[in-house]
């Protein structure tokens, strides 16, 4: 087993490390920044450049860490593709009345493809007339077999229960298909199209460039890890960020965590700052910054802990927190796939401190196949 974990001491530190080559495993052969290219061979036959014009809305179902990557991609499907796009929790859209057409693609993004209320999320979809995509990492699992549409997202088998480079695949392969859609539906320019293909390749090597540091998120996890409870906060597309750090941390070192839209802290979590509340929030550069630096310096008037994951230059963010993790500079809408890093491994070194079964963490199961 250990040789299996390629000399790592568990499997989600190994699956940590790997994203920079598991995105590139993603993103390979399906993207051509210089010639502005797209090509995605599983749906190439089937996804008709006719339907993709007239999509009228989408709708991504999914559970977890999977229903994150949906999360973000909203933005992309917006911002990009101008799809209106809602995002649900499988467990509720089955219960639900939802609104459903031919003309609503349902996207479902399971790592297992097994979940059992994605799953019947999917028949769901299907019986109500509607197309279905899925965006999966278990070649041959029932949703995509299920699904009319299928988008591997090649990132190999992910062990660890908390699920890290699975989130990345998903985000790179949802990235990819907004943009390819972004283009054409006429919403984005080639100069355009070339300019985020690009932004995406270049996410692997500065990963691997923030990766070489990991160790300095340790030492952060070092005076962290006897805290009770954690604020994580985001805006904008980052703030699905913030939900998934806050799950890594409740998921393996079953710390109380809470992910806030950065924005809406006012309505209710900034009553519970005071000294002992470590406040994580994501600060890159984007249409928000301004917005969530002065979320910070609220928190911190109140005597909160701040930890910033912010852009490596950024100059002023080490005046306006207490601790400060720097990254490389991303264009916004790819950013998430790098400032979900330090996250997991401050979940991950949290968890090893305080000595918990990091891959195996109490009552979670990698794969939930029942209701
Ligand atoms: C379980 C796992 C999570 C995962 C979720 C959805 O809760 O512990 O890591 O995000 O299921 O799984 P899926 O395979 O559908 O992505």
């Amino acid at each position: 087993v250990q040789a299996e974990k390629d000399g790592y001491k568990h499997f989600m530190l190994k699956e940590i490390f790997e994203q920079p080559r598991t995105i590139e495993d993603t993103f390979r052969g399906r993207i051509y920044p210089d010639e502005g290219r797209v090509y995605i061979e599983e749906v190439k036959l089937k996804l008709k450049e006719e339907y993709i014009k007239n999509i009228s809305n989408i709708y991504i179902v999914a559970c977890g860490t999977s229903y994150h990557s949906g999360l973000v991609s909203k933005f992309l499907f917006e911002s990009f593709a101008k799809i209106p796009t809602e995002v649900d929790i499988a467990s509720e859209f089955r219960y639900r009345d939802v609104i459903l057409d031919e003309k609503t693609l349902v996207v479902v993004i399971s790592q297992s493809g097994e979940t059992a209320d994605t799953l019947a999320a999917l028949r769901l979809a299907k019986s109500k007339g509607c197309q279905t995509l899925a965006v999966c990492n278990v070649v041959g699992s029932s949703i995509s077999r299920e699904a009319m549409y299928v988008i591997y997202t090649h990132c190999g088998p992910e062990i660890g229960v908390a699920s890290t480079k699975a989130f990345t695949g998903q985000v790179t392969a949802l990235y990819v298909l907004a943009l390819d859609w972004a283009y054409k539906r006429e919403a984005l320019t080639i100069k355009e199209l070339k300019k985020y293909l690009k932004e995406l390749w270049e996410i692997p090597l500065k990963i691997n460039e923030f990766l070489k540091n990991a160790e300095s998120v340790h030492d952060i996890a070092k005076v962290f890890a006897n805290k009770r409870d954690f604020l994580y906060l985001g805006r904008h597309i980052n703030y699905p960020v913030a939900l998934e750090g806050a799950l890594k941390i409740k998921e393996i070192s079953y710390i109380h965590a809470e992910g806030y839209a950065a924005g809406e802290m006012k309505h209710g979590p900034i009553a519970l700052i005071d000294k002992s509340m470590p406040i994580v929030a994501i600060v890159i550069k984007g249409r928000i910054y301004e917005k969530i630096i002065s979320n910070i310096e609220e928190a911190k008037a109140r005597g909160g802990t701040i930890i910033a994951v912010a852009d490596q230059s950024d100059k002023e963010i080490g005046n306006k927190s207490n601790y400060v993790i720097y990254v490389p500079e991303t264009d916004e809408f790819v950013s998430p796939l790098m400032t979900v890093i330090p996250l997991q491994l401050l979940a991950y070194y949290i968890s090893l401190i305080l000595g918990c079964d990091v891959d195996q963490p109490r009552n979670l199961a990698k794969s939930v196949t029942v209701e």
